[in-house]
């Protein structure tokens, strides 16, 4: 019988796939099920290190479908759950709100009542652990940090949805006291990540010798975070903060995307050997992102005082071992890059 039984839903996603692969590593006598999708952004093969280990487990399922996740909760009994699943693009949500409210906001809920249903005897000892984002807080300008004080303000629909998700969770641990927990983290870069996403989409365009498109004037500036480390906090928190609480986490590593994309370029020149400067010829300023927020930085300090957590890698270490890793995952790369990957990547640049 295993110690504890957690479903990570969003498992097969970039930041799920290394939570999950955390969890099953850190903890043999923990139960851990995946329950994914499978969207575009999911894939199995996130997993495969660790998918034939005896406490690992798939569930093919779709949290929008409310009956699916009471059947499941009620199969399984678990003793928390790691809510991770989301649609995650922001662009993508500029031209599909619908699907961010449906993913995000009804998922999570559906999510919620299930929990509700199945631990009503017992809350105290069953978690529910919403993973969330710093774009709930809005932007900042050129001062200041988002602490946990900070008022919600977000402005593009997916973090709109973000934010009514985290509204609901703390709803449901004021109204029915369900034992929640919130975690509102900055942006992510490492392994497996989608090439949707700024830097993963950066690495394969430069070593296509393909033109590296930045939003407006490349100012904006993100506080970049190696996904393991946003691991490592998921871990801490789950298994030790107090019920109803939020912490933030954030890597303390600001930077403009144009600055962050000019060291990427130096690396990959590198790595590629390829003559210095040659890779920076790519950078390509295109129509800004709509709403596009300027500046996110994090104020970690809660979570240092009260867990003791703190990043443990700079932007230049992480964004090395992150080339490495897309380098020599040619397959990985290719996989996603063909079929549906080409028809976004159109009608989202084409004529930008
Ligand atoms: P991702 O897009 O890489 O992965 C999302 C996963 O959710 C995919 O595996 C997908 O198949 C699954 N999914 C989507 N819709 C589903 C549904 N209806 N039912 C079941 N599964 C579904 O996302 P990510 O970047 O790994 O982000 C994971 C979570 O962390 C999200 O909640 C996101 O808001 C949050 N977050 C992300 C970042 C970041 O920098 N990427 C930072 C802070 C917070
Ligand atoms: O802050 C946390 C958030 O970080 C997460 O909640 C989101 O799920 C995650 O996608 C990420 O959102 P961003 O919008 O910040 O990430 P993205 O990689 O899309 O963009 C990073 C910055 O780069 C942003 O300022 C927009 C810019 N950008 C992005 C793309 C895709 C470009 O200049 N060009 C691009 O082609």
């Amino acid at each position: 019988m295993a110690d504890k039984t957690i479903i990570i839903t969003g498992g097969a996603g970039f930041i799920g796939s290394h939570v999950v692969r955390r969890f099953v590593n850190q903890y043999p006598d923990y139960q851990i099920i995946n329950l994914d999708k499978l969207t575009y952004a999911g894939n199995l093969a996130n997993l495969k290190d660790i998918e034939n280990k005896p406490n690992y487990r798939f569930i093919k399922a779709d949290i929008t479908n409310s009956q699916q996740m009471l059947d499941i909760f009620t199969q399984e009994q678990p003793d928390g759950i790691i809510h991770l699943a989301a649609e995650s693009h922001v662009d993508r949500s500029i031209s599909s709100p619908l699907e961010f409210v449906l993913t995000n906001v009804v998922g999570t809920v559906n999510l919620l009542n299930a929990a509700r249903a199945t631990w009503k005897d017992n809350y105290d000892n069953h978690r529910f652990y919403h993973v969330s984002t710093d774009e709930v807080y809005g932007a900042l300008g050129k001062e200041g940090m988002f602490t946990e004080q900070t008022a919600y303000d977000p402005h593009s629909p997916y973090s709109a949805s973000k934010a009514s998700s985290d509204h609901f969770v703390r709803a449901y641990h004021d109204t029915y006291g369900l034992n929640t927990v919130i975690s509102n983290c900055s942006n992510n870069y490492g392994s497996h990540h989608f090439p949707e996403k700024l830097i993963p989409l950066a690495i394969h365009n430069i070593q296509h010798q393909k033109p590296v498109p930045i939003y407006g004037k490349g100012e904006n500036i993100r506080d970049w975070l190696f996904v393991e480390d946003h691991a490592r906090a998921i871990d801490l928190i789950y298994h030790q903060a107090a019920s109803g609480s939020t912490y933030n986490i954030g890597g303390h590593n600001e930077w403009t995307n144009i600055d962050l994309i000019r060291l990427l370029c130096k690396i990959m020149d590198e790595k590629l050997n390829r003559t210095p400067g040659s890779s920076a010829q790519l950078i390509t300023f295109v129509t800004d992102r709509a709403g596009h927020d300027l500046r996110y930085a994090i104020d970690a300090d809660k979570l240092e005082k009260d867990l003791g957590w703190k990043p443990s890698l700079r932007l230049e270490e992480g964004l090395e071992k992150t080339v490495d890793w897309y380098l020599s995952n040619q397959d990985w790369l290719n996989n996603v890059t063909s079929g549906d990957y080409q028809k976004y990547y159109e009608q989202q640049y084409s004529g930008r």
